[in-house]
């Protein structure tokens, strides 16, 4: 049971029981998560800084040059994960193959892979706009004892153990869930402490918010047209607001609490759309749905697809329940 205000190292071992199979592993890779987000935030956050603070050589005491942040926040959780006895692969968006962890004796005991987008939406760290990790928990298929393989990465949606975002905004959250809900915790940078603020989030229904990005218009299908169309009409909960940040984690967080619909279709340019299944579309599809909310790729469910690549991409329609089924009417109706 979520109390509020607890803080996130109180309310996992409070919830400890809800992983009997886990024997506490799961806990403590949500532990290193929370460690490697703090860290991570601690760089976005002086993220304008970079060169005030080069300038002075505060900084390259290691004598090592500024990295780009999401190369950073890759290597920062890839450290984490890897220094604990819970992971025996990640795979990310930014290494062109998933790495393998022996574990401390190279005995490939540990029973967990994570797939993660490390900075989500970095485009928008040059302009002070928040930006997000992704992170997403599976068991591993293949026999614990020996190498973690492909097979490993490449399951559905459906069969994640846990997934979670951190939001670095104007607070940091960290928003995760293992499937019992949706909690949301928030950073106090002067304690270095997670709070529970948002207990058992809730993806409202219905929304009045639409987040796509419309300068791409001409090349959207015909139902995503028609849809965008719709949602600009004089109705009576109509025309919607438009809301598009262009860094998902934000805009999804921000439609999770105020109802709304993110969409990135396919288009005329990509066939399969922008977003990664794996590192993005699975793990917000896994938090929404757990918060009562809907994702699909437009026709179907985004969690029940069986992927072939790692880094294969997916269309994905995203949000409210009554929303979603919407726009997958006007995508059935205009194929
Ligand atoms: P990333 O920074 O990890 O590459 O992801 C950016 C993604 C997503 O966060 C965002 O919604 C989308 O790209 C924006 O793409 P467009 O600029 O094409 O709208
Ligand atoms: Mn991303
Ligand atoms: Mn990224």
């Amino acid at each position: 049971m979520a109390k509020q205000y607890q803080t996130l190292g109180e309310f996992i071992i409070d919830n400890q029981a809800d992983f009997p199979y886990s024997s506490g592993e799961l806990s403590r890779l949500i532990n290193s998560i929370r460690l490697a987000a703090k860290v991570v935030n601690h760089e976005v956050n002086k993220a304008g800084l970079v060169d005030i603070i080069g300038a002075y050589g505060e900084t390259n005491i290691q004598g090592e040059d500024q990295q780009k942040l999401d190369v950073y926040a890759n290597q920062k959780f890839i450290q984490t994960l890897t220094n604990r006895e819970i992971v025996c692969g990640i795979a990310s968006e930014e290494n062109d193959d998933f790495i393998t962890i022996a574990g401390c004796n190279n005995d490939h005991k540990n029973k967990y892979v994570v797939l993660m987008d490390p900075l989500d939406g970095s485009s928008n760290i040059d302009v002070n706009v928040s930006v997000g990790t992704i992170f997403s928990v599976y068991r591993r298929v293949t026999p614990i004892g020996t190498p973690a393989t492909k097979e490993d990465f490449l399951q559905p949606g459906n069969k994640q153990v846990a997934a979670g975002y951190i939001i670095y905004g104007t607070s940091t959250m960290l928003v995760y869930t293992t499937g019992h809900g949706v909690n949301g915790f928030t950073l106090n940078p002067a304690l270095g402490s997670w709070y529970l603020s948002h207990p058992d989030m809730k993806f409202p229904e219905n929304g009045r918010i639409y987040s796509i990005n419309e300068g791409n218009y001409v090349h959207f299908p015909e139902g995503v047209k028609k849809y965008i169309k719709y949602c600009q009409e004089e109705e009576e909960d109509r025309p919607y607001t438009s809301r598009y940040i262009g860094s998902m984690v934000s805009d999804i967080h921000r439609n999770m609490i105020k109802g709304g619909i993110f969409i990135y279709p396919k288009s005329s340019k990509a066939f399969n759309g922008k977003l990664r299944l794996l590192y993005e579309c699975n793990p917000m599809a896994y938090i929404i749905e757990q918060a009562g909310g809907k994702a699909s790729d437009g026709f179907s469910r985004i969690m029940d697809i069986q992927p072939a690549e790692l880094h294969q991409r997916a269309p994905f329609f995203a949000g409210s329940k009554n929303m979603v089924e919407k726009a997958e009417e006007f995508m059935k109706k205009f194929q």
